[in-house]
């Protein structure tokens, strides 16, 4: 038997610039354009964004082809709009001189980010994110992908923007809900990585709630920061990245028996609470740690609680069926203080007993 090695030089190093600001909308096209000239620009955003006046700020008079995506949300985000956004870039006649520009929330930036990845073997994206998910969280990590029907995210790759811009006026038309939701993941990045910024989060959320722009600047740059640090150092997510799942073991799976009634960052809420309850029966918790975290979430109103419909058994068996499981049992990411997960042996993701986990969903339902 012959054998051959194959040694394909390291891809370019990938590094992107995320730009914060406010009102900034109208002044990023002329940016891609002087910055991108000789890309061919397809814009893909959803039916929301379109009557809130967003699209209309960001291309002004420019005919610009679009795909707008319609119903908006996770009711679309599968393998179907995404040939639909393809074979629109092939009507179009864009070839691989396309940069394709997501404006939205989560789900458009996660469909065109699969898009891009995919169409003509790649092509590099911008993302524009509209919602407290998306500019904490799902624009900047790489990660794109759709749902099947089965499951969520069955259908995805890593594909890094070329540069992501964030203008936190885009949040003042966001709905009330969704914005509160959204920021549970802020906080869950101040308790893994940063207590000076929990501090922050405690005393101006207030101001948060008010959508004070300068404060949602400083948010962003902040979840960025935290986000971008912990994706530098591991971006495909063979320990430490894992951190990011804080809170979402049980909120997954919460998510999922709720008939995705209630939305991810409601679900995470109750996780985070599941997992301080999980720190404190393994003894590894600082004292006034899983007050001070309940305090804020119950500021902000999301759930801390899990509905009493919500089977323990039926949130067993969604754990075990999470996509990180091994031998049908995930690791977990719990924290000793606000600002330090827990490791051991320098995993980030540490074995949990079943029983320990089950007597939380107990509780979960009561407290
Ligand atoms: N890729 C990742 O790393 C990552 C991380 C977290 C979440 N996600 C994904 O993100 C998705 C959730 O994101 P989301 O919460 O932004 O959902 P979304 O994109 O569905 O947006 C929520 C709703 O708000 C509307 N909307 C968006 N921006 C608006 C604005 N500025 N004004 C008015 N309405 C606006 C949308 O049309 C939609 O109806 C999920 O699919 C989740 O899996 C991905
Ligand atoms: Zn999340």
């Amino acid at each position: 038997m012959n054998e051959l090695e194959i040694k394909v030089p390291a891809t370019p190093a990938t590094c992107y610039k995320i730009k914060i600001g406010t009102n900034t909308l109208g002044s990023i096209w002329p940016e891609l354009d002087s910055d991108f000239p000789k890309l061919n620009k397809f814009i893909i955003t959803d039916e929301n964004l379109v009557s809130a006046g967003h699209l209309e700020k960001l291309i002004r008079e420019r005919n610009v082809p679009a795909f707008v995506i319609s119903p908006a949300g996770e009711i679309s985000k599968n393998i179907n709009t995404v040939i639909s956004i393809i074979e629109a870039m092939e009507k179009a006649y864009l070839g691989r001189d396309t940069l394709v520009v997501a404006l939205g929330g989560g789900t458009v930036g996660d469909m065109a980010g699969f898009a891009a990845a995919v169409f003509k073997r790649g092509v590099p994206v911008v993302q524009i994110p509209t919602t407290t998910v998306a500019q904490a969280d799902s624009s900047v990590g790489g990660k794109t992908g759709v749902d099947s029907s089965i499951s969520k995210n069955a259908f995805g790759a890593f594909w890094f923007p070329e540069r992501v811009y964030i203008d936190v006026a885009t949040l003042t038309t966001l709905d009330e809900r969704q914005y509160r939701a959204g920021l549970v993941e802020t906080i869950k990045h101040a308790i893994i990585a940063d207590s000076e910024y929990f501090d922050f989060m405690e005393e101006n959320l207030d101001s948060i709630l008010d959508r004070n722009t300068d404060v949602l600047e400083k948010i962003a740059y902040q979840n960025c920061k935290i986000k971008g640090n912990v994706v530098e150092e591991d971006p495909l997510e063979k320990n430490k990245r894992r951190i990011l799942n804080y809170g979402h073991t049980v909120g997954h799976a919460v998510e999922s028996a709720s008939g995705f009634k209630l939305l991810h960052g409601e679900a995470v809420s109750i996780g985070i609470i599941a997992a301080g309850m999980i720190e404190q029966r393994l003894g590894i918790s600082e004292p006034d740690k899983f007050q001070r975290i309940r305090n804020i979430l119950e500021k902000l109103q999301v759930p801390v609680i899990s509905p009493d419909n919500l089977d323990e058994n039926v949130l067993l068996d969604l754990i075990k069926r999470d996509k990180k499981a091994v031998n049908k049992w995930p690791k977990f990411v719990l924290t000793e203080k606000i600002g330090n997960v827990y490791t051991k042996n320098g995993q980030y993701a540490v074995e949990v007993e079943p029983e320990i986990v089950e007597s939380v969903l107990i509780e979960l339902k009561k407290s």
